[in-house]
C-alpha cells in the first residue's frame, strides 16, 4: 500500500487495505450464497464504480446460474453529488420475477439507489436485495439502507478499488480517504 497518493493537487491516505476488503467480500458473498439458495439471481452491477467489487463478489458466491446484467448512471461531478440521476445505460434485460442483486460501489445520498430501486420495481422482479461495498449513512437524504454493507463510512471523499476521483484512481487495489487540511488550532 502506498504511503500516499496525490492526483488532481489533492493528498489521499490509506483507509482500507486490500485484506479487510477481500475478509468483507467473503462475509457478503457468503450471506448472498445463504439468502439465494436454490434461486438462480440477475446480479446487477453499477458501472463505473463497482465493477470490481462485483468481479469479486460475484466469483465469490460460487452461484454459477446468475445472470450477469451492468448499468450506468451519473450524479457525481468531483467531490460531491449534483442531486441530479442521469441514466447512461439501462437494463435490456427482463427481470419480471427474478431475484435481482444491485451491487454498488458506494451509497452516499441514497438517491441513486431511490433512483434504481423505483424503476426496477416497476418491471416486477420476485425479489430487490441491495448490496454495498461503502455506505456513507450521515449522508443520506433518504432514508435508504442497504442489505449488505461492507464497510459503514463517515461522509468522506475515498478513492480505489474501483472508486475514482474524475475517472482516476479506479485501479488501485486498496482504498484511500482525502486527508483533511490541519486547522491551526489542530497543530
Ligand atoms: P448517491 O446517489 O449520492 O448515493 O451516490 C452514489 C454514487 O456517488 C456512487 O456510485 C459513486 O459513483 C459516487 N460517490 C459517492 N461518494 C463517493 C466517494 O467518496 N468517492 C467516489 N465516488 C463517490
Amino acid at each position: 500500500m502506498e504511503d500516499k497518493v496525490i492526483v488532481d493537487g489533492l493528498t489521499f491516505v490509506p483507509y482500507i487495505t486490500r485484506d479487510r476488503i477481500q475478509e468483507q467480500v467473503c462475509r457478503i458473498a457468503g450471506e448472498l450464497r445463504r439468502d439465494l439458495a436454490g434461486k438462480s439471481p440477475v446480479f446487477l452491477c453499477v458501472l463505473n464504480g463497482a465493477f470490481i467489487f462485483a468481479a469479486d463478489l460475484i466469483r465469490e458466491t460460487g452461484i454459477n446460474d446468475a445472470t450477469i446484467c451492468f448499468v450506468k448512471y451519473t450524479s457525481y461531478e468531483g467531490m460531491s453529488s449534483s442531486g441530479r440521476i442521469k441514466e447512461i445505460i439501462g437494463l435490456g434485460e427482463d427481470i419480471e420475477g427474478r431475484d435481482v442483486v444491485i451491487i454498488e460501489d458506494i451509497v452516499d445520498t441514497g438517491l441513486t439507489a431511490k433512483y434504481m430501486i423505483d424503476d426496477l420495481r416497476r418491471r416486477k422482479p420476485a425479489s430487490i436485495r441491495f448490496a454495498t461495498l461503502l455506505h456513507k449513512p450521515e449522508s443520506t437524504k433518504t432514508g435508504f439502507q442497504p442489505d449488505y454493507v461492507a464497510f459503514s463510512i463517515p461522509p468522506k471523499f475515498i478513492i480505489g478499488y474501483g472508486l475514482d476521483l474524475d475517472g482516476k484512481m479506479r485501479n488501485l487495489r486498496d482504498i484511500y480517504v482525502v486527508e483533511e487540511p490541519v486547522c491551526a488550532d489542530k497543530r
